[in-house]
């Protein structure tokens, strides 16, 4: 038997549909890309956390000459959050990612690895993470939990 798994997201046009919230979070992970440590790659990604106590965490990717070691501006910021703050619950995740000198053609949604890591904070917390992605201009997109971008995701209630 064949099936069919749909996924929800929605599309914004460009920033100016954002609300207030949303236009401060996505200026918050714009700032925090500009002090991103990308000297490799030259890829800029800056990351914004809102937690429910109204806090909003930023963070960036760091890099190293030994690549692997590096580490995307998603988890960077979700695992110094989780450091920090082990009881606030995370309401929304903002990236915006683009080359040093230039935009994508689509928003630069998290990778898979970061798609893991937000999982396991989205399973513990037992609320879903509104997740925003977008490039330094143009289309914004946005998904209402990660498992939006990880279907079939494995998670700790297999354990
Ligand atoms: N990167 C992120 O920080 N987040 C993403 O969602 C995609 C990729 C970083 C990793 C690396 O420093 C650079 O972008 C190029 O892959």
């Amino acid at each position: 038997m064949e099936k069919n798994l749909n996924i929800r997201y929605q599309e914004f046009e460009n920033d100016t549909q954002l609300n207030a919230l949303e236009k401060k979070l996505f200026a918050a992970a714009s700032a925090a890309r500009l002090q991103a440590y990308a000297p490799y790659s030259h890829f800029l990604v800056g990351c914004a956390i809102l937690l429910d106590n109204g806090e909003i965490i930023s963070g960036n990717n760091q890099e190293n000459a030994a690549y692997p070691s590096g580490l995307c501006a998603e988890r960077t910021t979700i695992f110094w959050t989780s450091a920090n703050y082990p009881d606030a619950k995370i309401k929304t995740i903002f990236v915006v990612g683009a080359p040093e000198n230039g935009e994508t053609k689509f928003p630069t949604p998290p990778c898979g690895a970061c798609r893991q890591s937000i999982l396991e904070y989205e399973s513990q917390q037992q609320e879903s993470i509104e997740i925003y992605f977008a490039s330094t201009s143009g289309i914004i997109c946005k998904t209402f939990s990660v498992k939006d971008l990880l279907p079939f995701s494995f998670d700790r209630s297999f354990l």
